[in-house]
């Protein structure tokens, strides 16, 4: 037979195993050429565990299409989250592939830093055996882009694991990204296929939960049905309720998923760009993967105008070979350029360095696709069936001699007219649910939105007649004009439905009082619910208030608890009691 050997030398077998196999394989083949399969088409099915981690599904999606296009193709897909997977299973693994999201300063999802510590520790085991790749899951708007999913795949090379194709990373628009990595990892699976048999027929992928047809590329067209500002008048800032009708669709949702809406910009600020480029708008313009726009619409309806990213700005600088943005882009001035990012957006570079833009297509190449905007659903489809609320606070602000408003909540509270519809889907959020035993008492933090998916848990806590107990901590910053669903609120605590409301209101003395004072002050209590076995949820503001929650938690704790923290808090993580949706 020309195709000999059919047992390749990376095959699991020692010398003496390879050689009788050859020989065995040999002779069948000789008795029956038919089964002969060429070096060609030769297939080893391959064992791959699939992990992933992922706080608001992105990866976890990924994760299930890869697990169903390697069984399609005859391997075995073991799909697991890292918050179940234990660290020490890698090392009996022969290949693992992982999409890791970034989350906080670079961090792993909130579930996975069990695992990502747990490899990290002197006690990790050696991966020899174990080839992997790794697909990063970020977004360059943030400081430390894809950390994890780098930092991830820099562990397992240093654990002796074997690299099959380097860490791909996928900025915001995962797609195409997500394609070419997949690719890749196919091709070197059948490359390294071996001339054994085709496996038997395989079993069927198991059922998973049924997929709306909407999704980003698919949005539905939702109806908003009702708009109503929550704070008053003479506040410092305004928040809607919005409410969206479901009639027509498939989408369904639970409390703790997040609505994502496809926003499009205010066309003042397009025009004010146009202008700042000295471009029409007529000029018909490539967008990849959406096909050719005039530049106006694109601008509009596609592509990110109001933020600005380290990585726009380096191309801005490139284009224009601009010294003051090099310079702005040296590591040592990533402070400054943080503080350069914050309140500008394209407009800026085009105003304050011009020229640089020369054609409608160069600008339209600058600029990034018009992500998403996600706002957690304050409703329970159980309590307003067909319908999907959010609470979402404007982002307006005057900086650099601009009124500035962000895109999506300015399109809320200016633009959309009510009865008008706009393009929605479903993010879900498997990991922010209420607890599957309806007596499980829980304590919820939410300052400022971080209220909207509490007031879901709530109202599905009343129309269900779950027996748990309910503890809220609100904090805005008047109780005159910020206490957002406060009547809905005082009822629910008027019938004890909910238990216990402890409110921060910041700026109605002279010193600051927020959420987790409260929970200082409480600490004895809010120890002994803890005790009893309740699920604790912070939603809101990630960067300040989600660790000085965090923060407390560990104070009081230790306090009263008079106990380590830390293993605490972890115990109360690994037993998925205590879950974060922080923005
Ligand atoms: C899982 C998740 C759940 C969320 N849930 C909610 C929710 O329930 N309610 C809610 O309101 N939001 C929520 N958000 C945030 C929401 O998705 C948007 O980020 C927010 O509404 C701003 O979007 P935008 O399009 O209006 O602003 P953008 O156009 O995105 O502009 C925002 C940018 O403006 C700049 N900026 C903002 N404020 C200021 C300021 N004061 N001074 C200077 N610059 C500023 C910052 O650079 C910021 O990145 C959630 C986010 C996530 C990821
Ligand atoms: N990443 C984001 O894009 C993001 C995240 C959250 C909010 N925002 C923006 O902020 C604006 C208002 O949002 P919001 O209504 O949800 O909340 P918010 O007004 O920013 O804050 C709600 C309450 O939390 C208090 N707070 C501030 N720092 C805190 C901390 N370290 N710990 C605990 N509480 C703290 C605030 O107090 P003081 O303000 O008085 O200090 C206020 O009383 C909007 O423009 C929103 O888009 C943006
Ligand atoms: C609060 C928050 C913090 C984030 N921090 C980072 C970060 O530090 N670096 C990064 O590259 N991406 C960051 N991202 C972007 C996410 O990693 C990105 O959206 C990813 O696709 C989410 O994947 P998931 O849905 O699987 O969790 C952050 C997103 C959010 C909402």
């Amino acid at each position: 037979m020309s195709n000999l050997p059919f047992i390749p030398d990376s095959a699991p077998f020692n010398p003496a195993q390879r050689a009788w196999l050859n020989g065995f394989l040999a002779g069948l083949y000789s008795c029956a050429p038919e089964l002969a399969i060429s070096p060609q088409a030769a297939f080893e099915p391959r064992n791959v565990a699939v992990l992933y981690a992922s706080q608001t599904g992105t990866g976890e999606r990924l994760a299930k299409k890869v697990a169903k296009e390697l069984k399609a193709k005859g391997h075995t897909a073991k799909l697991s989250s890292l918050d179940a997977y234990p660290v020490h299973e890698l090392s009996v693994e022969e290949c693992a592939v992982i999409i890791a999201s970034t989350y906080g300063e670079g961090d792993p999802p909130d579930g996975a830093k069990g695992f990502f510590d747990a490899l990290c520790a002197e006690t990790a085991p050696h991966l020899e055996r174990l080839e992997y790749t790794v697909l990063a899951l970020g977004d360059s708007h943030y400081e430390h882009f894809c950390k994890f999913g780098v930092d991830l795949d820099q562990r397992l090379a240093a654990l002796g694991a074997r690299r099959a194709e380097p860490v791909v990373t996928a900025d915001v628009d995962v797609d195409e990204p997500f394609e070419r990595w997949k690719s890749a990892l196919l091709a070197r699976l059948e490359t390294s296929a071996a001339p054994t048999p085709p496996p038997p027929a395989l079993a069927a992928p198991a059922p998973a939960a049924p997929a709306s047809i909407y999704h980003r590329d698919n949005p539905f067209y939702a109806s908003l049905v009702e708009k109503r500002v929550l704070t008053a008048e003479t506040s410092s800032k305004t928040t809607l309720h919005l409410s969206f009708s479901l009639a027509g669709s498939d989408l369904a949702y639970e409390t703790g998923d997040a609505l994502a809406v496809l926003p499009s910009n205010d066309p003042k600020l397009v025009a004010d760009l146009l202008e700042a480029a000295h471009l029409s708008g007529e000029e018909v313009v490539e967008v990849p993967k959406l096909g050719s726009r005039p530049l106006s619409a694109a601008l509009t309806h596609l592509l990110q105008i109001t933020r600005l990213s380290r990585k726009l700005v380096d191309a801005y600088a490139r284009a224009g070979d601009l010294k003051p943005l090099h310079n702005l882009l040296l590591p040592e001035q990533q402070t400054h350029l943080d503080a350069y990012l914050y309140d500008r957006g394209p407009i800026d570079l085009l105003t304050e360095y011009p020229g640089v833009v020369t054609s409608a297509q160069q600008l339209a190449d600058l600029l990034p696709r018009l992500a998403p905007r996600l706002y957690s659903i304050s409703s329970s489809p159980r309590a307003h069936a067909g319908e999907v609320h959010a609470t979402v606070a404007v982002v307006r602000y005057r900086a650099h001699n601009r009124e500035r408003g962000g895109v999506c909540s300015t399109l809320f509270a200016d633009r959309a007219e009510l009865k008008e519809t706009l393009p929605v889907y479903i993010q879900h959020n498997k990991k922010f649910r209420l607890p599957t035993d309806s007596a499980t008492p829980v304590i919820m933090i939410g300052p400022g939105t971080g209220i909207a998916p509490f007031r879901g848990f709530l109202h599905e806590r009343c129309v269900t007649g779950a027996t748990g107990k309910n503890w809220l901590f609100f904090g805005d910053r008047s109780a005159a004009t910020d206490f957002l669903y406060r009547e809905e609120l005082e009822q629910m605590l008027a019938v004890g439905k909910l238990t216990r409301l402890d409110t921060a209101f910041s700026r109605d003395q002279a010193q600051k009082i927020y959420v987790q004072d409260r929970m200082i002050e409480h600490g004895a209590e809010f120890f002994a619910w803890l005790q009893q076995g309740a699920t604790l949820y912070v939603c809101g503001d990630a960067s300040r208030m989600a660790k000085d929650v965090d923060a407390a938690l560990h104070t009081l704790i230790a306090q009263h608890g008079n106990t380590d923290a830390e293993a605490y808090v972890q115990d109360l993580h690994d037993s998925k009691r205590y879950h974060r949706d922080v923005y």
